[in-house]
């Protein structure tokens, strides 16, 4: 650990208000790539309910030039400095201070703070980044008005942006300018952005229902000018769904949004001035794919939402968080259902919460969605506090419905605009505007893990009643960390229906959300024929495992008559993960595997039902994934279960190869790319059929998928394509990589994929393969997108990352180290695909725990990937 951080937890109990408050801040910049000069005058007005007058000012990497108080100069034992802090003493009950500090743009590649980006300047303030811009009261309940001048050179540096109003503008002789920006609305620090350097933008519009007019930029690379219209329509809409549904306008006379290659998350929502990684702006149809423009327009909305649910109301401290990101994610969820399918977004977002979130949860880093304590708030930027926080937030809707919902946003608005508040707040908002009582739904705030719903079934001829029985509990967690222990049982809304047994039909009146309050309740359904066949948590009502035991018979008529979409590809799933994971328990018993004949007729229904859409048949004819199936065993198999889930994809490519022939040129007859919603979906289903017949290997498949990678005019199907060859032993493998490099070399998204399409190939060979890639001249360890694009896809790779002799592991245990002290946030994130280990067999758990520990040795780590990796060992 180097003498600059700290490794101290921070916890949730110890929140303690501000010394002093911060209403308005003056900011200059004299930008330079080496040492760029930033004078700070905040005024500062002493907090009375607390009754210090020192103020400690967060700082880190800063070279102090200057503080003063009200315009006298302190002399440097008037105030004292640390690699973390600046404190003042005895400071009136209001002031100005005026600190001048110098930064290294260039030389900071943590991507946190002020930094360089192909040449050009950009921040990046959430977390804790303005604490290495400036010294302040860098935490979110500081909310200032903010002011900012940026001086730079003409001609690296035409384009000067801040948030706010442009309010001035200047030439200094010299070859540089200036730029004023003024922010009106109070914001924390963590929301200040700018951005300087040579780009380009594309303009529109966007009248609110006020009636104001708001401009709206785009800021690209010069070179990427013409990829930005996809963002800017995605805009529009998210502007006016906000409108629409949740009656919320835009505030500014602008809004911003600027693309750059090198940045450690998505997005970012700093006010009125967005900051993205250029993956989710830029898009045309020949280098980004269906799914590329589906996320774009995802994350667009995302950080569009953040201006109420983040920005006007923000968090008063880290431990929040989930306040406004669980919140945001399920308004863009919603955003996006409305835009597309609601049937096929939810069966995206379930498959993606109980491949990714479920497995946090029952790891070393399983926590609340809101946290009790952190090393470093960088690491609690998780699927949980996301993904799990989102389905939270579903829940009271499910609960209030949509306009009881409504209700409960309007009264969190109109209580909180400006403000810096808790969950708790926000509970209370749902609750009151409501009439209700959500004192117990508390315990989804405070407690870890994923909740198992049993469900038993009770039919009483004599009485014609069915019942169901529901039972809820936690599986028991190790490590000991906060909310995993002592844990009662949640409030759940169980969304249920029930199908008459025979001719499959929905019967209505018996449609309802059972309310479980403790740990176990009976439901009873009267005035029944016969016993129906229930259909158990709809839509996904609750983030729960279901453990519900069903025939593969009762799996397959509701896989053929459920009227909620999301269970009726989940009878599918549920079926087939059985079948495979029985086969998974054949391979390792030396038995031989065969297709059950319930499975291919179930599957054969899917693939002839012309009443769904194209999108929904590709993911129900869609076999679990690995690492979900995974999550079923009792100590998981890779091995086993790749060859299980292979053999059955090659089995069904043999039996329904005319069908999917059928189909494959039935869907490839589109004729030219187009982006409607039914193009799409038509695509999605064309390469999972193509999927399956690559299973086959003849030399008529080969050539078909050669086809279509040589002439597609769209990304989708060229990736598709390349994907499958990327998998096969054929020549056709290397010349399509050849080509595919060849043609797109300028392209860093497009390259990205490239490097990701291999790192994914499940060939024997994987790892050497990748490990030889991360000798091209392309690999770059500084830039996040190439890292995952090729790492971190590897590590989604459960056959090859897991490959019995640890080459996988060893692999990534370099990088991590060699990437630690450059970019903690990039290295953590990579280190945490370590943290199923404990789940997988004893060789393989001490091959894992040697290198969690030669990382841990490492002198001077980095508290990012300490806190990791720490967690890990002792769980
Ligand atoms: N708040 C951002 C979002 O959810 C994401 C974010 C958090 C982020 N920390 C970051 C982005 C660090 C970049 C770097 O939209
Ligand atoms: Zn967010």
């Amino acid at each position: 650990m180097t003498a600059t951080q700290s490794v101290q937890a921070v916890y949730r109990s110890d929140y303690q208000p501000p010394t002093y408050w911060i209403d308005n801040v003056e900011l200059e910049f004299d930008l330079d790539p080496r040492e760029t000069l930033v004078t700070a005058r905040i005024a500062v007005r002493r907090n009375a309910d607390q009754a210090s007058h020192t103020l400690e000012l967060a700082g880190q990497h800063l070279q102090l030039q200057s503080v003063s108080v009200d315009g006298t100069p302190l002399s440097a034992n008037e105030y004292s400095i640390s690699n973390e802090s600046l404190t003042l003493t005895e400071l009136p009950e209001t002031c100005v201070i005026e600190t001048q500090v110098l930064v290294s743009p260039v030389s900071n590649k943590t991507l946190s703070g002020l930094y360089q980006t192909s040449g050009n300047y950009c921040t990046q303030c959430e977390a804790v980044g303005f604490r290495r811009i400036t010294y302040f009261l860098d935490r979110p309940d500081v909310m200032a008005t903010y002011r900012v001048t940026l001086r730079a050179d003409k001609k690296t540096c035409p384009v000067m942006l801040s948030n706010g109003n442009r309010i001035a503008q200047r030439d200094l002789g010299d070859d540089r300018h200036e730029v004023v920006w003024e922010d009106p609305f109070p914001k924390p620090s963590y929301l200040f952005a700018l951005v300087a350097g040579n780009l380009k933008c594309h303009r529109g519009t966007f009248t609110t229902a006020s009636g104001r007019e708001v401009a709206l930029e785009i800021w690209v690379e010069p070179q990427n000018i013409d990829k930005c219209e996809h963002a800017l329509v995605s805009l529009q809409k998210s502007m006016k769904w906000d409108e629409d549904v949740f009656g919320l306008e835009y505030d500014l006379d602008i809004y911003m949004i600027v693309a750059v290659n090198d940045f450690n998350m998505g997005a970012m929502e700093n006010k009125g001035l967005n900051v993205f990684n250029s993956k989710y702006v830029l898009a045309l149809p020949e280098t980004a794919t269906d799914e590329d423009y589906m996320l774009i327009e995802a994350v667009i909305a995302h950080e569009y939402f953040h201006n109420w649910t983040g920005n006007r109301v923000t968090c008063r401290d880290w431990f929040q968080l989930t306040l406004k990101e669980g919140l945001t994610v399920f308004r863009d969820q919603q955003f996006t259902a409305d835009q597309t399918s609601a049937a096929v977004k939810r069966i995206d977002d379930v498959s993606g919460l109980r491949a990714g979130q479920f497995v946090e949860d029952s790891g070393p880093m399983a926590h609340p969605i809101r946290p009790e304590s952190y090393i470093s708030m960088d690491n609690f930027y998780t699927a949980t506090v996301y993904r799990k926080g989102a389905e939270i937030v579903r829940m009271y809707h499910t609960m209030l419905g949509p306009e009881g919902f409504r209700r409960g946003l309007d009264l969190y608005f109109q209580r909180h605009d400006n403000s810096a508040v808790t969950c708790d707040d926000f509970r209370a908002a749902m609750a009151d505007a409501n009439d209700m009582n959500f004192d117990r739904f508390d315990r989804w705030y405070s407690q870890a893990g994923t909740p198992e719903l049993f469900v038993s079934e009770h039919w009483d001829a004599d009485k014609s009643e069915f019942s169901l029985t529901l039972q809820q509990a936690y599986p028991s967690l190790s490590g000991g960390n906060p909310g995993t222990t002592h844990r009662k049982p949640v409030p759940l809304p169980v969304r249920v229906g029930l199908l008459d047994a025979n001719s499959g039909d929905e019967l209505n009146e018996h449609s309802r959300v059972l309310q479980l309050e403790t740990e176990s309740e009976t439901f009873t359904f009267s005035g029944l024929n016969a016993k129906p066949i229930a259909s158990v948590l709809r839509g996904f009502s609750a983030p729960v495992r279901l453990r519900m035991d069903r025939s593969d018979a009762e799996l397959a008529f509701l896989m053929a008559h459920d009227t909620d979409a999301l269970n009726r590809w989940d009878a599918g799933q549920t079926l087939a993960a059985k079948l495979l994971l029985q086969s998974a328990k054949d391979v390792s018993d030396g038995v031989e595997l065969k297709l059950s004949e319930h499975f291919r007729s179930a599957f054969a229904r899917v693939l002839q039902d012309d009443a769904v859409d194209e999108a929904f048949k590709a993911l129900a004819l869609t076999l679990p994934r690995e690492s979900v199936l995974g999550q079923e065993m009792d100590v998981i198999d890779p091995d086993a279960l790749h060859t299980a889930r292979e053999f059955f994809r090659s089995r069904l490519g043999e039996v329904f190869y005319t069908e999917f022939m059928a189909m494959y040129h039935a869907l490839a007859a589109d004729g030219a790319y187009q982006n409607d919603q039914t193009s799409i979906n038509r695509r999605r289903l064309k390469n999972v059929v193509l999927g399956y017949l690559a299973t086959q290997h003849s030399d008529e498949v080969i050539a078909l998928i050669r086809n279509q990678f040589e002439r597609a005019d769209n990304m989708t199907d060229k990736q598709a394509a390349l994907s499958l060859l990327a998998d096969l032993d054929t020549p056709d493998r290397e010349q399509a990589l050849a080509a595919f490099y060849d043609q797109y070399h300028h392209d860093p998204l497009v390259i990205d994929k490239w490097f990701a399409v291999q790192a994914g190939s499940q060939r024997a060979d994987g790892i050497e393969q990748v490990r030889q890639l991360t000798e091209h001249q392309d690999f770059c360890m500084e830039n996040p997108n190439r890292v995952r694009s090729l790492l971190g896809a590897f590590t989604q790779n459960q056959v090859r990352f897991h490959q019995a002799d640890g080459a996988g592991y060893q692999l990534l245990a370099d990088y991590v180290l060699q990437i630690e002290a450059a970019n903690p946030q990039l290295a953590a994130r990579l280190v945490a695909a370590f943290n199923s280990y404990r789940r997988f067999d004893a060789s393989r758990q001490a091959i894992i725990r040697g290198e969690l520990k030669r990382i841990a040795d490492h002198p001077g780590l980095c508290k990012d990937v300490h806190e990791i990796v720490q967690r890990a060992l002792s769980f």
